[in-house]
């Protein structure tokens, strides 16, 4: 009985879902993907291999072979021979789970040398790793808010910071529209000129957490986190536990940067405590943050995603290693530069095709179409065309931003962008022709 009834309750909140348009449906099954020589022999392609085709994705319900244009993936990496050798080497030496979580039996070496790894990437004394990114912003922010704590944060930021606010239940919680500095300013402020006179009854602020995605994952824009920690500064004397600021960089690091080191880079700056992910550009699976001792140390105690929550399998950890020593070496940067040559091709051609986007050096690359039913009309075109590409619509993005999200790869070949552009171009002709 009492199930019957929430059967009937999903299945009326899914009608609602699909009459919204908020409906993700049938996910889209890979069963195979066919690989050039140079993907497979983990290098960069000749010119002549550039104009050809790369990496091809067999689907389960049809078998034909896609370009796929919705991967985060963007070093090309998951399908790099060391990373790949790395994860089956881990799998012999330690086998395939952990076992437990980390303070029972579930810490391998695999695990202390990335986190060393980590820090040494960022130029950070430490670092702890999660079984994923939106874990690891869930696991930190309770952690560092109490009644005492007022959190800012940017509107656009991504759905586990919005979550881990909600569990976190902070004395006061500040949203600054997308990128506006002067909002940012302006609430910090107000609350100094307030703070310590609790005049009204509510608790008193001490500490504030200002907290932004590095790269807004779906426009490929990145926050300005100079700006943000100059502007800090110029407040944290006025609260009683300062001002610490807080980057989720899941996209950006091993995407962005000269070097792969993400918003922090670009900016030529550096947050308090920086959140990512092992599960995109570094190809593996997983998320860390990377702090100071003292924060790493209370967090490994306290924080529930980890203590009660398995961490990646070693040969994970191996394989992420391994990618970074990747990005480290000679390659990383000529995989970065590529990435960008082949976003900047695809950014030039869609505006020259009088297409809307975003621009910027991330491979992120908006296609805006501010139309829920033209986005549509135009993955199932892609899609028609052997290309996987994926529409973002309300309430994923503001309503009258809907886009489709393309995501450019370094196993992407110029062959590809200039196929994609050439299906843009006859999507737009069919729909003059249509209307
Ligand atoms: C900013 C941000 N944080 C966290 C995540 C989640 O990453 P993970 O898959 O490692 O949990 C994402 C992924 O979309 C993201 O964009």
């Amino acid at each position: 009985m009492s199930l019957e009834q929430l059967n009937a309750y999903c299945t009326s909140k899914l009608a609602e879902l699909k009459k919204r348009g908020a409906h993700k449906g049938v996910e889209r099954v890979i069963a195979k993907i066919t690989l050039p020589d140079w993907v497979r022999n983990g290098r960069l392609p000749t010119p002549a291999e550039d104009e050809n085709f790369g990496p091809r994705y067999l689907l389960a319900s049809d078998e034909k072979a896609y370009l796929l244009m919705n991967s985060n993936s963007y070093l090309g990496l998951a399908l790099h021979p060391k990373v790949i050798a790395a994860e089956e080497e881990g799998v012999k030496h330690f086998g395939t789970g952990p076992g437990a979580v980390r303070f029972i039996s579930g810490t391998y070496q695999p695990h202390i040398e990335l986190e060393k790894c980590l820090a040494a990437f960022h130029g950070r004394a430490s670092a702890m790793v999660y079984s994923a990114a939106y874990a690891t912003v869930m696991g930190v922010l309770p952690a560092l808010i109490d009644e005492h704590t007022l959190v800012v944060s940017d509107q656009l930021n991504h759905n586990s910071i919005i979550n881990a606010i909600r569990l976190s239940h902070p004395a006061k919680k500040e949203i600054y529209q997308h990128l506006d500095m002067a909002e940012l300013e302006r609430i910090l402020g107000t609350y100094t000129s307030a703070s310590g006179k609790n005049a009204v009854g509510e608790p008193e602020i001490k500490r504030v957490l200002v907290i932004t995605d590095g790269i807004f994952s779906m426009r490929g824009d990145c926050a300005p986190l100079d700006k943000i920690v100059a502007i800090c500064r110029k407040y944290e004397q006025s609260f009683a536990d300062g001002i610490i600021t807080i980057a989720d960089d899941s996209h950006g690091v091993g995407a962005f940067g000269q070097t792969g080191r993400g918003t922090e880079e670009y900016t030529q700056s550096q947050v308090d405590i920086l959140i990512a992910t092992l599960g995109k550009a570094l190809a593996v699976n997983g998320g860390y943050v990377v702090a100071s001792t003292p924060v790493i140390d209370y967090l490994r105690e306290v924080s529930p995603f980890y203590v009660y929550s398995n961490p990646i399998t070693p040969s994970e950890a191996l394989a992420a290693t391994a990618s970074l020593k990747i990005l480290g070496s000679k390659e990383g940067p000529e995989r970065l530069a590529r990435l960008r040559k082949l976003t900047a091709r695809f950014e030039n051609g869609l505006t020259e095709l009088g297409l809307e986007t975003i621009p910027g050096e991330h491979p992120v690359t908006p296609l805006v179409m501010r139309d829920t039913q033209q986005t549509a009309l135009l993955i199932k075109y892609l899609f028609q065309n052997g290309i996987l590409a994926t529409g973002l619509n309300y309430p994923v993005v503001p309503k009258g931003d809907e886009e489709i999200r393309f995501q450019i790869n370094a196993n992407h070949t110029t062959g590809d962008i200039n196929y994609l552009l050439s299906v843009l171009k006859n999507f737009l002709t069919y729909s003059r022709s249509r209307s």
